[in-house]
This record gives C-alpha cells, sequence and structure tokens, in this order.
C-alpha cells in the first residue's frame, strides 16, 4: 500500500468519466459570439473554447473546429472579435451554434444589430458586456481543431457588466452568458471573497477552520432558503401573493418544480419559464 500521505485513494462517491469529458469539466467561463470578416461577407458563430495565453503583449487563444465556415474565414482575414453576449440573447447565441456561415447570412437570419469596430473589420455584435479585437499572430493546427492566437488590439466594455471584473450586483439582463455545454447556460450571482491566513497565523490551520466556516455558511443558507420556500409554497397554496425576490439567490427551475406557481400572485423575479 502506499504511505504517501498526498497519494491516498480516491474518496468513495468518486465517479470516472470518459476522457471527451475533459473540455466539459473545463466549460463555464463566460460564453463568446466570434464575428469575423472576409471578401465584404460577415459571420458569426458561438464559440466557448477559449483562453488568455499571456499578458505581455496580450495574446488569446481560439479553439475551431477545422470544417466550420469560420475557422476558413478568420485563416484568411487574419483577425476575429469576440463579442461577450448578455443573457437576453442566449437564445440567439444557441440558435447561432446551428447554423453554418456558408450557407446561410447569420446576420440576416438573426437581424443581430452591429456596429463598427476600431481596429479590425469583423464587426461588433449590440446588446453585448464586452468585446475583444484581435489580429491573428499564429495559427496552429491541433487535433481536429485549430487554435488561432490572436494578438488583442482593442478591448471595449459595457461598465454595467464589466467594470475591473465582471459586475455581479447588476441588473440580471447585464450579466454575461456562461456556457456549460449542450443547451444550458448560467450567469454568476454571487460575489465570493477569498481572505488569505495572515503572516504569523498557521495556514494550514486556519484554512480548514475558515472552510469549515464555509460549509456551515452554506449549509445555514440552504436551510434558512428551504424554510423560506416552504413558507412561500404555503402561501401560494392559499392563493395568496409571493415575493420570490427576497429569496436569498434566484428563484430557478428546481424551486418552480417544487411550488405550483399557477395557484398564487407572484411579485418580484418572475418564474423561469415565464421570462424566456
Ligand atoms: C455555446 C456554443 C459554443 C460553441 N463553442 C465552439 C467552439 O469553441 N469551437 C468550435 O469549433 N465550435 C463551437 N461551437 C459550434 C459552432 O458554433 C457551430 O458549429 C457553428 O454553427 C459554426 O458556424 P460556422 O460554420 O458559420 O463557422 C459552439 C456552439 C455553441 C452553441
Amino acid at each position: 500500500m502506499n504511505d504517501d500521505p498526498l497519494l491516498r485513494p480516491a474518496p468513495e462517491g468518486i465517479e470516472r468519466r470518459p476522457v471527451t469529458m475533459a473540455s466539459r469539466v473545463l466549460m463555464g467561463g463566460p460564453v463568446t459570439l466570434v464575428t469575423a470578416s472576409w471578401r465584404g461577407k460577415h459571420n458569426v458563430m458561438p464559440l466557448g473554447w477559449y483562453m488568455p495565453l499571456s499578458s505581455q503583449p496580450p495574446l488569446i487563444g481560439i479553439s475551431i473546429e477545422q470544417s466550420r465556415y469560420t475557422a476558413e474565414m478568420v485563416s484568411h482575414s487574419a483577425e476575429f472579435v469576440l463579442n461577450f453576449p448578455t443573457r437576453p440573447l442566449i437564445h440567439h447565441v444557441q440558435y447561432l451554434g446551428g447554423l453554418r456561415g456558408d450557407e446561410i447570412d447569420k446576420f440576416d437570419a438573426t437581424q443581430l444589430e452591429t456596429y463598427t469596430p476600431t481596429h479590425v473589420t469583423a464587426p461588433l455584435i449590440a446588446g453585448c458586456a464586452a468585446w475583444i479585437e484581435c489580429e491573428v499572430q499564429e495559427v496552429m493546427p491541433l487535433g481536429d481543431h485549430i487554435l488561432f492566437v490572436g494578438l488583442v488590439v482593442a478591448v471595449h466594455v459595457d461598465p454595467r457588466s464589466f467594470d475591473e471584473r465582471w459586475v455581479l450586483d447588476g441588473e440580471e439582463e447585464s450579466r454575461a452568458l456562461h456556457y456549460l455545454g449542450g443547451n444550458a447556460y448560467s450567469t454568476l450571482h454571487r460575489l465570493l471573497e477569498a481572505r488569505m491566513p495572515r503572516d504569523f497565523e498557521a495556514p494550514e490551520r486556519i484554512l480548514r477552520e475558515r472552510m469549515a466556516e464555509e460549509l456551515e455558511l452554506t449549509r445555514e443558507a440552504r436551510e434558512r432558503r428551504e424554510e423560506r420556500l416552504g413558507q412561500l409554497e404555503r402561501e401560494v397554496e392559499r392563493g395568496n401573493v409571493v415575493d420570490v425576490s427576497e429569496l436569498e439567490v434566484g428563484f430557478d427551475i428546481e424551486d418552480q418544480e417544487a411550488i405550483d406557481l399557477s395557484k398564487g400572485v407572484v411579485l418580484g423575479e418572475a418564474p423561469p419559464d415565464e421570462r424566456e
């Protein structure tokens, strides 16, 4: 048996998944719409596979499957724009992922509003939270994808969505859309701030205590929320007006399944199926 304390057997309940799941595990960042222009034609495709590569010079990488029309356009034009759509564009994003730019004019099909970039020729899409204009520096075929390394030549943000970082206390409609794979998306809801142990503290003990604190806080929050949902459910049963906006975290699909809102009047944030 291995007696290295860092190489203990995996805890119970941990499951193995196929290696193709690695890309899903890496998902969750804000999804982008890549715009490209070539020979007077414009195209747009959703893209979740991207990464920062260098700060000085500012380089980012985007990975596009070889057969995509966007890959061809970016290869020829040597530029692209990453547009970061906000929540109201969720259905546009998914829809655009099912269209091929060599078969259809996606801007015509979706009537997305666009405007002029500052450094490249690919258009910027309105209703986004941030935009990054890039010039391609390197093209690297990798497996069935092509990695385009882009030099960032301009960054634009809507401060309601992004200030020094993603804004989480603004309106839901200003939040960036995060992609989880398939047709699943999310938005960020809560800001959590990490506290570092101070120099004189024993870091392993302080960190262990803080972890216990966090577990306790999340458990308490869950209990409070369940209790409040139970109360709301009883109010709805009686046909009374309820206000779901007071719940600490937004009213989500699971909550909606737990409570039949058709029986009562709801104030605050509307249940998901009415918003979509
Ligand atoms: C949310 C989302 C994210 C996607 N991310 C990528 C990606 O990172 N790379 C890729 O090659 N295709 C990705 N796709 C698939 C392409 O967007 C899709 O194949 C698109 O129709 C290609 O358009 P084009 O042929 O006009 O380039 C994604 C699709 C969706 C819906």
